[in-house]
């Protein structure tokens, strides 16, 4: 026998030496939750996983950057919802106070800011609603693209303005990377970069996170705007080619796992980095697993997580960011 590719495999050693892809916690995402409480509430549907104040949230970045997981991104809460999500622009809005407090607290952190709506709106979409003309019921109103436009884009110099590094607009309207993108050069923040959820799927996997947020629509859902599981390539590449031409520094897919081979697209198609979100249901799904006993948590989260870098993702947003990255400290 002329080829025996069990021979670089006999050993640790071996493998680690011939291996391709690395996995390390400079590429994790670490997503924190803040609320405008004092206290830390434990997400039910996300074991591990709580809802932060401010002075925890501090603490988590400090955490993070103390295992080598350079950035966190925030979502922030609200006490007070409305139609037009007002308090995603507020100047002391939860966002703006948590990036303040981390920024101040943790200067060589890297600060991510969610740049969306639907957490601040009473009815729970990425933008305001308004009418379609001629039509009534389910199909009489939407989600105004370009109203939503302004909003986001205000949203995005606010947060820029509090000490965020990145902001991430993850709304899914038309036009809104180049919205925001204006918007920031005009207020003095051309070197903040923009990550954007460039291919972002209505997907059944957001589910916990809408329950951390309180942020699931109360009236229709968010199919209108995000896109469809089954748009295909053509889709996926038209989203990112529309961000990549409106600015956006980097292209980002969401859900990460039942997506990877569009990840692997973009991968190929274009020459900014991607980032992989490894979404709230994904990580839920392993942590059920594990409690039931399974499954074991560490193998599996280390596997999947070492699959999107092999797919091609440069960063990873993921809830086990911190487990992650204590794992592989421990291995060397
Ligand atoms: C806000 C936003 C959502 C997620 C990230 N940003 C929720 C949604 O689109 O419904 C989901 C993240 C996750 O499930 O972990 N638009
Ligand atoms: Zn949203």
């Amino acid at each position: 026998m002329q080829s025996r590719p069990r021979r670089l495999r006999r050993t640790p050693a071996l493998r680690a030496l011939t291996q391709e892809v690395q996995l390390h916690p400079s590429h994790f995402i670490h997503p924190i939750f803040v609320h405008e409480r004092t206290d830390v509430t434990p997400i039910a549907t996300m074991p591990g996983v709580s809802r932060h104040s401010v002075e925890s949230a501090v603490a988590q970045a400090r955490e993070a950057l103390a295992l080598g997981v350079p950035s966190v991104i925030l979502f922030g809460i609200p006490d007070h919802k409305d139609a037009l999500g007002t308090q995603a622009y507020a100047e002391e809005g939860i966002i703006q106070r948590a990036a303040r407090a981390i920024k101040a607290a943790v200067p060589q952190i890297t600060v991510i800011a969610d740049t969306c709506l639907c957490e601040y709106t009473d009815h729970g979409h990425c933008g305001p609603l308004c009418e379609v003309p001629g039509l009534s019921g389910a199909e009489g109103w939407t989600v105004d693209n370009d109203a939503s436009l302004a909003l986001l884009a205000r949203t995005a110099v606010s947060q820029a303005r509090s000490g965020a590094d990145v902001v991430a607009p993850s709304a899914m309207m038309d036009g809104q990377v180049a919205a925001i993108r204006a918007a920031l050069d005009e207020a003095g923040f051309a070197h903040v970069p923009i990550m954007s959820y460039a291919v972002k799927y209505a997907s059944a996997y957001y589910g916990p996170f809408r329950d951390a947020a309180g942020s699931a629509p109360s009236v229709g859902n968010r199919a209108g705007y995000q896109m469809n599981p089954a748009g295909g390539y053509r889709e996926a590449l038209r989203e990112a080619r529309l961000d990549a031409e409106q600015g956006a520094d980097t292209l980002m897919v969401k859900p990460a796992l039942a997506y990877l081979d569009v990840l692997s697209l973009l991968r190929r198609e274009f020459d900014l980095p991607v980032v992989a979100y490894n979404v709230s249901g994904e990580y839920a799904l392993v942590k059920a697993a594990a409690q039931a006993g399974y499954m074991d948590e560490r193998r599996t989260v280390l596997e999947t997580l070492t699959g999107m870098r092999r797919a091609g993702a440069d960063a990873i947003i993921t809830y086990h960011a911190l487990d992650a990255a204590r794992w592989l400290q421990e291995q060397v």
